[in-house]
């Protein structure tokens, strides 16, 4: 990482920190004293600083309303045992965040603006950063297009932020799956493996119709015979056959590679499993099921982390789970929450000090 620029910081004159308990907090809902701001005008980025959390003042005619060119990142930050802070990975999703940028037809952040102005901030707020177990401090960078202009075509002026949430677990219970065959999330050649905030807002209705019916997210399946797999929700999906675990290639294009999803098939072949990612269709998780050999379903993501499913609904097919029974998710949780929280050795290296 460079370390060359120095961020301008206008600090908070009170804390809103004084009085809010870091426990059982809702994902996303509380925000820190500060934030970080960048503008992109004239081929340059400039006015980098941090401030205050504020709302913004935005044209009605600013791009990004509408046609969505803006995109997002997830990372979290935790403190260790000795109550020193840390982020998790940031430089996977600073990489990712400008794959996103590059198919979004928008700039590149630079790693001084990005990398540095994420530890600038998170060492301002690290007292927000909530000590308890599924919960962390949310990073949120996000950049959108802030052009003036109602024509289609890639704005010359961008803005890039990134906002601080305390916050606790996003699926707090084991779920109930709705396996999607009439509404797609991604196409290969589309969108799918970017974090573009329209793949969220368009997944929007499939997962409503899901939730009309009982059920609590989709899993997408695609688009052509809706048999294979793609994603679950806001994750990546997993599925421990006999001793293998399974998970959907990024090949196509259609799905978002996680840096969770990355960090569980590392800790999964660490357990002794036989990490395979590839095209997996409902056909064989419906074979493995009714063998038996179907022994465990679940999602990973930054907000997710490890999040179990308990039934999957499938054309008339119902697959329930005894998670009595489970063994692989829960300990790769438990795998996962030890290194974040500083209880084991963190031996790749995946935990950055925030210094
Ligand atoms: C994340 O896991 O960080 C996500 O992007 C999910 C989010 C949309 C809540």
């Amino acid at each position: 990482m460079t370390t060359s620029l120095s961020i301008p910081i206008v600090p908070i004159a009170q804390s809103k920190l004084k009085g809010l308990s870091l426990e059982n907090l809702p994902f996303g809902k509380y925000f820190t004293d500060h934030m970080l701001e960048a503008d992109y005008v004239n081929g340059k980025w400039t006015s980098i600083a941090i401030r205050p959390y504020a709302s913004l003042s935005l044209a009605p005619s600013m791009a990004a309303i509408h046609y969505g060119q803006a995109i997002f990142e997830g990372i979290k930050a935790y403190k260790d045992q000795q109550s020193k802070p840390f982020i998790f990975r940031p430089h996977d999703n600073f990489v990712r965040f400008n794959l996103s940028a590059e198919r979004m037809q928008m700039p590149t952040v630079p790693d001084e603006i990005f990398m540095e102005g994420m530890m600038q901030l998170v060492k301002l707020d690290q007292d927000w950063i909530p000590t308890i177990s599924d919960h962390s401090l949310y990073i949120r960078p996000f950049m959108f297009s802030t052009d003036e202009l109602l024509g289609v075509r890639p704005s010359d002026s961008y803005k890039f932020m990134i906002i601080l949430s305390p916050t606790g677990p996003y699926y707090s219970a084991p779920m109930r799956i709705w396996v999607e065959e009439k509404y797609v999330r991604a196409v290969s050649g589309g969108v799918g493996y970017a974090k573009a905030a329209g793949n969220y807002g368009g997944a929007m209705y499939a997962t409503a119709q899901a939730k009309l019916r009982g059920y609590d997210q989709v899993l997408w399946t695609d688009p052509y015979e809706h048999k294979y797999v793609q994603e679950c929700g806001t994750m990546n999906v997993f599925f421990i056959i006999g001793n293998k675990a399974i998970t959907p290639g990024l090949e196509e294009g259609t799905i978002l590679g996680g840096v969770t999803r990355m960090s569980a098939m590392t800790l999964l072949e660490e357990m002794g499993l036989t990490m395979e990612e590839r095209k997996l269709g409902m056909d064989e998780i419906l074979d493995a099921y009714k063998s038996g050999e179907l022994r465990e379903v679940f999602g990973t993501g930054t907000a997710a982390t490890v999040s179990l499913i308990k039934e999957l609904h499938y054309k008339d097919e119902t697959l329930q789970f005894d998670l009595d029974k489970w063994e692989v998710a829960p300990a790769l949780k438990e795998k996962l929450s030890a290194i974040r929280e500083g209880k084991t050795a963190d031996t790749h290296g995946w935990m950055i000090p925030v210094i």
